[in-house]
C-alpha cells in the first residue's frame, strides 16, 4: 500500500521550522517514521535550484523562469524522493509543495492559475497531498517574527502586499480542497498551535 503524502505550508514567520519538527515527532509516537523533506530542494539538484531561486542577486529571475524552475525541481525530487518512498509504503511529510505555487507564483507573482494547474497535471501526473497543514497568521505579525531571524531572501524581501496575496490564495486552496486542507491559527502562543496540531493529527490518523 502506497504510503501517505503530508504537506505543511504557511506564509512568512507562520513557525513551519518548528512545527514540523513537531509533527514529525507526533508521527513517530505513532510508530510511523516520515521521510522527511522540503520544497524547493530535497535532491541536491533541488537544493541547487533553491539556491538559485533565493539567491537575492537573482533579481531579474523572469515570473515563468521562476515558475518553471519550482516544477523543475519538484520534478526531480518526485522522481529521486517522494515517489519511490510513497511506492514503498513509507510516509513522506514535506515542508511546502504545490500549494506554495498557487499562493507565491500565483497569488504573489499574479501567474495565471490555469498554467500553474497545467504544470501540476504535467509533473504530478494525479499525486496530491493526503493532508495539508496550513499554518496560517496575518501578515504583520508573520513578517514581524520572520524579521528577527538573519538577511532576507529574495522571496523575504517582497513587500506586505505580496504576502496577504499568498495568503489570500493558500486561503482559496484550502476552501477548494476542504477534504485534504487543515487550517491552523498560527497567530497564538507555540504551545497552543502544537496542541491543535496533535489534536488534528491524532483525529486524522484515527480516521484513516
Ligand atoms: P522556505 O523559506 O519555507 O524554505 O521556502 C523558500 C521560499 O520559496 C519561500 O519564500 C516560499 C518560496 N516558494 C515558492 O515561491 N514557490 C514554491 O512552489 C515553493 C515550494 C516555495
Amino acid at each position: 500500500m502506497r504510503g501517505c503524502f503530508i504537506t505543511i505550508e504557511g506564509g512568512e514567520g507562520a513557525g513551519k521550522s518548528s512545527n514540523i519538527e513537531f509533527v514529525r515527532r507526533h508521527l513517530e509516537q505513532h510508530g510511523i517514521k516520515p521521510v522527511v523533506t522540503r520544497e524547493p530542494g530535497g535532491t541536491p539538484l533541488g537544493e541547487s535550484i533553491r539556491t538559485l531561486l533565493l539567491d537575492e542577486r537573482n533579481s531579474e529571475i523572469a515570473n515563468d523562469t521562476e515558475l518553471l524552475l519550482m516544477f523543475a525541481a519538484r520534478a526531480q525530487h518526485l522522481a529521486e524522493v517522494i515517489n519511490p518512498a510513497l511506492q514503498e509504503g513509507k510516509w513522506v511529510l514535506c515542508d511546502r509543495f504545490t500549494d506554495a505555487t498557487f499562493a507565491y507564483q500565483g497569488g504573489g507573482r499574479g501567474i495565471p492559475r490555469q498554467r500553474i494547474a497545467a504544470l501540476e497535471q504535467w509533473v504530478q501526473q494525479g499525486l496530491e497531498p493526503d493532508l495539508t497543514l496550513l499554518l496560517d497568521i496575518p501578515v504583520w505579525q508573520g513578517l514581524a517574527r520572520a524579521g528577527k531571524r538573519s538577511a532576507p531572501d529574495r522571496f523575504e524581501r517582497e513587500q506586505a502586499a505580496f504576502f496577504e496575496r499568498v495568503r489570500k490564495v493558500y486561503l482559496e486552496q484550502a476552501r477548494r480542497y476542504p477534504e485534504r486542507f487543515r487550517v491552523i491559527d498560527a497567530s497564538r502562543a507555540q504551545e497552543k498551535v502544537q496542541q491543535t496540531l496533535a489534536d488534528v493529527l491524532t483525529a486524522w490518523l484515527s480516521e484513516r
